[in-house]
């Protein structure tokens, strides 16, 4: 990790002047610029070949911060207090006087926000006199980033900077709740539903698959290595890749191993590392062992499952 204060610096340096740079964050490295620039806005869109009509998530620092752009309620108030800062992204609606560039939501009322648990990012954002914009730092529907030299991978130079925070610490990105209405969870992520459960004493409804699509991030076509990808699998074929969690007596070259003690935590901060090191090893398949459905392991199943149908 090399993070000092001047690499910070050179990160606002670049933000003032409206450009997007590589920010890390505990769930997955960002593709950040200022959310209240329209063109800084727009240009993380053409970056990322992203739909316009797709909308960003915008970090803060803490609630202060948000309260300028965003209406609070009792639900975001309790579960801020208990996951943030942390991998938990919260919809709420816009005020009308917030300077959130138009282009984050592309016009609508709703902003999702979160505040991120990363030491550098928190003190880039410090800096800062505007929160961030921050999608997943990746091409769109292709894997996301955890590691710096993956961000660089996606964006070559096409992007100026990229802070350095060392691997993403969960590797998944975060939980995404609307509280703007009944809460409902649109994906799964790095919080589990059920200790969002225990916090908000009513219920809590799920839409990671709904047909019209709220948060395109339930798109069949995210998250994939761009190979076939083929789910709860015993044997596979041979020229495939296999990856595992649980540790096995042989071990062949073609094994990736997510966690060698069939640890969910573990396996959610190695799995789009170990995607994108099959996809460059030129394997023209992957085959998964099933992965136990409970805890982070079900956000793991979703994004793959999604990454199955491409
Ligand atoms: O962990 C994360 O959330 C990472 C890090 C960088 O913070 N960010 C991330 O952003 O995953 P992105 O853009 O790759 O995924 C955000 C998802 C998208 O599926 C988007 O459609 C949804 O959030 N989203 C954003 N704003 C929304 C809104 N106002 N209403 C509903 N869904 C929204
Ligand atoms: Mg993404």
């Amino acid at each position: 990790m090399n993070f000092n204060q001047s690499n910070i610096k050179k990160a606002k340096k670049y933000l003032d002047k409206n450009y997007c740079i590589g920010v890390p964050t505990e769930t997955v490295y960002g593709l950040a610029a200022n959310a209240y620039s329209n063109i800084a806005v727009k240009r993380i869109f053409k970056l990322k070949n992203r739909p316009t009509n797709n909308p960003l998530i915008v970090h803060y620092l803490s609630i202060d911060e948000l309260k300028k752009d965003c209406v609070i309620n009792n639900n975001f108030i309790e579960l801020y207090k208990k996951f943030s800062p942390g991998p938990i992204t919260y919809i709420l609606k816009l005020k009308k006087d917030s300077k959130i560039s138009k282009f984050v939501t592309n016009k609508k009322k709703n902003l999702a926000v979160r505040f991120p648990n990363h030491k550098v990012f928190k003190n880039l954002l410090k800096e800062l006199k505007y929160p961030l914009a921050a999608p997943s730092a990746n091409i769109s529907n292709r894997l996301s980033s955890v590691e710096a030299s993956d961000v660089r991978e996606e964006f070559g130079s096409k992007i100026k900077y990229i802070l350095n925070g060392g691997k993403c610490s969960i590797g998944l990105e975060s939980t995404i709740i609307n509280l703007t209405n009944k809460p409902t969870i649109l994906r799964l992520g790095g919080i589990d539903i059920s200790k969002i459960r225990k916090i908000l004493n009513t219920k809590i409804f799920i839409k990671i698959n709904s047909r019209k699509k709220i948060a395109p991030g339930q798109s069949h076509l995210h998250y994939s290595p761009g190979i076939p990808l083929k789910m709860n699998i015993r044997k596979p074929q041979k020229d495939a890749a296999f990856v595992l969690i649980k540790k096995r007596k042989k071990d062949l070259k073609n094994f990736y191993y997510l966690s060698k003690k069939n640890n969910l935590n573990e396996a959610a901060k190695n799995l789009y590392s170990c995607l994108r090191k099959i996809k460059n090893k030129g394997y023209k398949s992957i085959a998964i062992e099933k992965i136990p459905n409970k805890g982070l392991g079900k956000a793991i199943n979703d994004k793959l499952s999604r990454a199955s149908k491409y």
